[in-house]
């Protein structure tokens, strides 16, 4: 099967999601592994309630960011990972991981891009006092949320909404929307030519 690794920091309920489309056949991969940035989060936990692999590292045991991203490059390359997969991962990803799976890292982004790009998208877009929202799945470049919109889908504001009650709307979306993509790159339907994606049927 498609060989994907995720990287999430927190919480983990989007790896989780992913988890359970696997564990109900709706997905069709292989979660080979979790990549995650503090030891302690929840995610890592659901890694090993899932059996999934954890490579879990401390970014101030390191000189500079290459230096970690080098020993997860050679963790996916061990494991003939095809597709990363960022689901909360908060950190900024460098030239080391962006060149080696240029067009084959996604990540998913709680606001419709480029509007609201990078902490807290959610917040970020109830304060502009903006009546939409949404998610995106784009792949990663170089930049900060900046790469290829794969997919977005929109979410409504509402009277009335507060961070907690949009944060729940927004993560029912993401739980269906990002096992889909991933379903669809894994099947070849995702076409990356320049900034332009096509899905074919
Ligand atoms: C998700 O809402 C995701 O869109 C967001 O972090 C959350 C992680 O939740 N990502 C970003 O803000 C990326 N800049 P989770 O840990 O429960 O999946």
């Amino acid at each position: 099967a498609y060989r994907i690794a995720v990287f999430a920091s927190g919480s983990g309920s989007n790896f989780q999601a992913i988890v359970d489309a696997v564990a109900c056949k709706e997905l069709d991969v292989q979660i080979e592994l979790l990549v995650c940035d503090r030891p302690q989060a929840y995610v890592v936990e659901r890694a090993k309630q899932a059996e999934v692999p954890v490579f879990a590292f401390k970014p101030k045991e390191y000189p500079n960011r290459q230096a970690y991203e080098k020993e997860i490059l050679q963790q996916l390359e061990e494991r003939g990972i095809q597709l990363i997969v960022l689901a909360g991962y908060m950190r900024i990803v460098t030239n080391v991981l962006v060149d080696a799976f240029a067009g084959r890292m996604i990540n998913i982004h709680p606001s419709l891009l480029p509007s609201f790009p990078g902490v807290d998208g959610i917040g970020q877009a109830l304060a502009y006092g903006v009546k939409i929202t949404g998610v995106t799945v784009h792949y990663v470049d170089g930049g900060l949320d900046s790469g290829p919109i794969i997919t977005q889908q929109v979410v409504a504001i509402l009277a009335g909404d507060t961070i907690e009650t949009l944060s729940e709307r927004m993560h029912a979306v993401e739980h269906e929307l990002f096992p889909q993509v991933i379903g669809w790159i894994s099947e070849g339907r995702v076409k990356l030519e320049g900034r332009q994606v096509t899905i074919t049927a």
